[in-house]
Order: C-alpha cells, then structure tokens, then sequence
C-alpha cells in the first residue's frame, strides 16, 4: 500500500517528446523521480502508473479503493490527460475512492482549446493544480499529503 498514487494517463509517457513548447523537455521519468524525492522528504510513500487505455486506469483507481492490498492507496494524484474531457468512466471510479484526490495539468488548460476547459472529474477531486509544469505535481503531492496527515 502507497501513501500516494501518481496517475498519469495517455499520451503522457510521451512527456520530452510531445510538444515540448507545452509540455517541457523533461520525460515522465524525470517528473517521476522529482515527485519521488519529494515524497522522501516528506516522509511518505508513493507509487506511479500510466496508462493509454481508459479501462486500464479505471482498473487501477477500482483497486486504489481495496485498503490493506498491495495496491491501495490513501491520495490519488491524477493526470488524467485527454480523458480528463471525455470519461464518466474515470469520474465514476474516482468517486468510488474517497481519500484525497488532487487533479493535476502540465499545462494551463484555461488558456488552450475550448475543448479542454470541461473537466468530468475536477466535480470529484478535492482540489486542482494546473499550469504549473511538474511544480502541478509537486503542489499535489504538498496538499494531499497535509489532507492525508489532517485525516
Ligand atoms: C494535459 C492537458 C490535456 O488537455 C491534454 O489532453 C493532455 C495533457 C496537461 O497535463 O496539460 O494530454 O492533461
């Protein structure tokens, strides 16, 4: 059991590649290790997925639920990428999970497409952090570890 899932969701293992004028020059493990030596500091644990496949991070999230498993989880941390405009899936399995859930975008998301102002499961989260690059992460990770140790 993790203290915090990261969730990363399509296209972004992608991350140094794909339009690094939005998304940066880092790749998704080089976000993966500043969240992870932030986690260490903070003294809690944390745990990564990413997935393409919408079934795969309803999956995941559904086990996130089970307390006790291997793969539970107190806080979710979600980039849920392109499914964050289209999937009642994922709104529906976040729902079922009921730590502290933080969204979080790379890029501000207000300041792009109309398409992707709509989230489906922001009306789920605790809060949302967007804009900001891995800093969006690394915020997440700071508030859903003060939720956790205010729970
Ligand atoms: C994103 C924003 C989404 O609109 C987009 O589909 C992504 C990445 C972000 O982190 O900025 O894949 O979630």
């Amino acid at each position: 059991m993790n203290d915090i899932l990261v969730i990363n969701g399509p296209n972004l293992n992608m991350f140094g590649k794909r339009e690094p004028e939005i998304y940066g020059a880092d790749t998704l493990a080089d976000y993966e290790a500043k969240i992870d030596a932030l986690c260490s500091e903070l003294g809690k644990t944390c745990g990564f997925f990413q997935s393409n496949h919408e079934g795969e991070l309803v999956t995941v999230i559904q086990n996130a639920v089970r307390a006790g498993t291997e793969d539970a989880a107190r806080a979710i941390v979600i980039n849920a990428a392109a499914y964050t405009h289209t999937s009642i899936a994922m709104r529906d399995a976040l729902s079922l999970f009921l730590g502290p859930k933080i969204e979080v975008h790379v890029s501000n998301v207000m300041k792009r497409e109309q398409f992707r102002h709509q989230s489906f499961i922001s009306a789920v989260c605790d809060g949302i952090i967007v804009g900001l690059g891995v800093n969006s992460y690394l915020l997440a990770v700071r508030a859903a570890n003060d939720l956790l140790d205010q729970s």
